[in-house]
């Protein structure tokens, strides 16, 4: 027996509760999950006969506290930012019951999971909204393994809160580990979004504005001042689990003194690549394996294209004296060092590549204002009095902003190209529901399409029949319209 089999959950549960005794009041340690070993694990029976694994999401108003920063009004699911981790084991069956507590209807859908498209969860499209007071039971398979998320997908909800990671964990890594941890990596809004655009209200003067007004970006829930510390044992190998529940935000991840050997993406298994960064975009996941082989305690940073400061984590090695990285530091790999390319994957067990029976060409762009509502009137409560026309950002797809866009119509069976290009001054990370797709030579189901022209070829079979959306996962660019319905006619 080696010692990876060894290690027992509950030992090394003892172990991080031990450390967290020692800790700084600052710093919040995230018990791993250990593996116990390729090939020591039990295999539960088939799941076929077994009853469905079961959870429950409650869809409420809550506070969250950021330490040393305050108390915020959040709509959280169980009151957790992020929400809980959903986990199951590939293959099995998962019944989520979502009551809703909000003050408007919600939905939530399972990103990635390429489920039928009944349980998809999108209002109007899929099922009606559910309404305040009112409960919706989603039900389907746990597969394929994978890291994925959840979120709610009625209007601007997930930066309420309405998001958490969902985990299908596989029966045969292609990749061994020790241990792993789940990076969600959030941007923190202090009070309610809403859509970007201006105002001009009677005196003239200009409202709203062009960019949500995050106020922090976390990891965990953490803010980078009183961040979540991962352990680790010198010799281990941890697999991280980075996933981008940002509404906006797109991150280059990094950690200090340690490469990343990405193993997944969206997922997917890859053939090992180390690399010294990441970019991540909202929707994304990278599964990275670290070894950990220089002790210490080392920054995990992911570094915004905005100017926050970068969400900050911690790499803890047990046996170091050190407890955090020394202030301000900040990984070398988020400015220098080899920075991941799609182009660098090579996807495990790709399916060929069939030539395309259909093909779209579709220009992303927008950003323009456009009429787009009225300011809420005047009177008790109203903000501040004001009323006048509300202008709007809008983004499209050759031209048109949802819901006044052309579904894109598939036949089953086929085999579906879309080629994309970026004419906008911003890049938008592009996610298919219901199904996932090629990108070079790996399978994903969001892809980063960078400005300056920057062009994508995503290749799909229509395999799953339904009414699908197609959207940048920007929050706001979704909302102002850069999304299509996929229809299967
Ligand atoms: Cu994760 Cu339509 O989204
Ligand atoms: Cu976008």
């Amino acid at each position: 027996m080696d010692r990876r089999t060894f290690i027992h959950a509950s030992l090394a549960n003892l172990g991080a509760l031990a450390f967290v005794a020692r800790l700084p009041s600052e710093v919040f340690e995230i018990p791993g999950k250990t593996r116990p070993g390729l090939g020591g694990q039990m295999e539960g029976a088939p799941t076929g006969n077994e009853a469905p694994k079961e959870f429950n999401l409650v869809a409420e108003r809550a506070q969250f506290e950021i330490p040393s920063r305050g108390v915020f009004e959040k709509w959280l699911y169980n009151g957790q930012l992020p929400g809980p981790e959903i986990r199951a084991r590939e293959g099995e069956r998962l019944r989520l019951t979502v009551r809703n507590n909000l003050p408007e209807g919600t939905t939530v859908h399972w990103h990635g999971i390429p489920l039928r498209n009944a349980m998809d969860g999108i209002p109007d499209v899929t099922q009606p909204p559910i309404p305040p007071g009112g409960a919706f039971t989603y039900e389907f398979d746990a597969a394929p393994s994978g890291s994925f998320l959840y979120h709610s997908h009625f209007g601007l909800q997930p930066d309420r809160g309405l998001i958490g990671p969902l985990i299908v964990e596989e029966k045969k890594p292609h990749v061994a580990y020790d241990r792993e941890y789940t990076l969600a990596i959030t941007d923190f809004l202090a009070g309610a979004p809403v859509p970007l655009g201006r105002a001009i209200n009677a005196g003239g003067a200009k409202m709203g504005m062009l960019a949500p007004p995050y106020v922090a970006l976390l990891i965990n829930g953490r803010p980078p001042e009183a961040p979540a510390v991962f352990s680790v044992k010198s010799g281990e190998r941890v697999r991280l689990r980075l996933i981008n529940l940002s509404g906006a935000t797109i991150y280059r991840v990094a950690i200090g003194g340690h490469r990343m050997t990405v193993t997944h993406t969206d997922g997917r298994p890859v053939e090992p690549f180390p690399v010294d960064s990441l970019h991540i975009a909202p929707g994304e996941r990278y599964d990275v394996i670290v070894d950990a082989n220089t002790s210490g305690a080392w920054p995990i940073a992911a570094s915004p294209d905005n100017d926050l400061p970068a969400a900050r984590a911690v790499l803890r090695y047990t046996d170091s004296n050190e407890l955090k990285p020394r202030e301000g530091t900040l990984p070398e790999g988020l400015t220098g060092g080899r920075l991941l390319q799609l182009g660098d994957l090579h996807g495990i067990d790709l399916p060929e590549l069939r030539k395309p029976n259909r093909t779209f060409n579709l220009t992303l762009a927008g950003g323009a204002m456009k009429p787009g509502g009225m300011m809420a009137p005047a009177g008790p409560g109203g903000p501040g009095g004001m009323t006048g026309e509300m202008l709007t950002q809008e983004w499209t797809i050759n031209g048109q902003a949802y819901p006044n866009a052309a579904p894109l119509e598939i036949h089953q069976g086929e085999a579906v190209r879309i080629r994309l290009v970026n004419e906008s001054a911003m890049p938008h990370p592009m996610h298919l529901h219901g199904h996932f797709f090629r990108v070079g030579n790996v399978i994903k189901d969001t892809a980063i399409v960078w400005t300056h022209a920057g062009r994508v070829e995503l290749d799909f079979v229509a395999n799953n029949p339904g009414a699908w959306l197609f959207h940048c996962h920007n929050l706001y660019h979704m909302e102002g319209g850069m999304t299509r319905q996929v229809r299967y006619v």
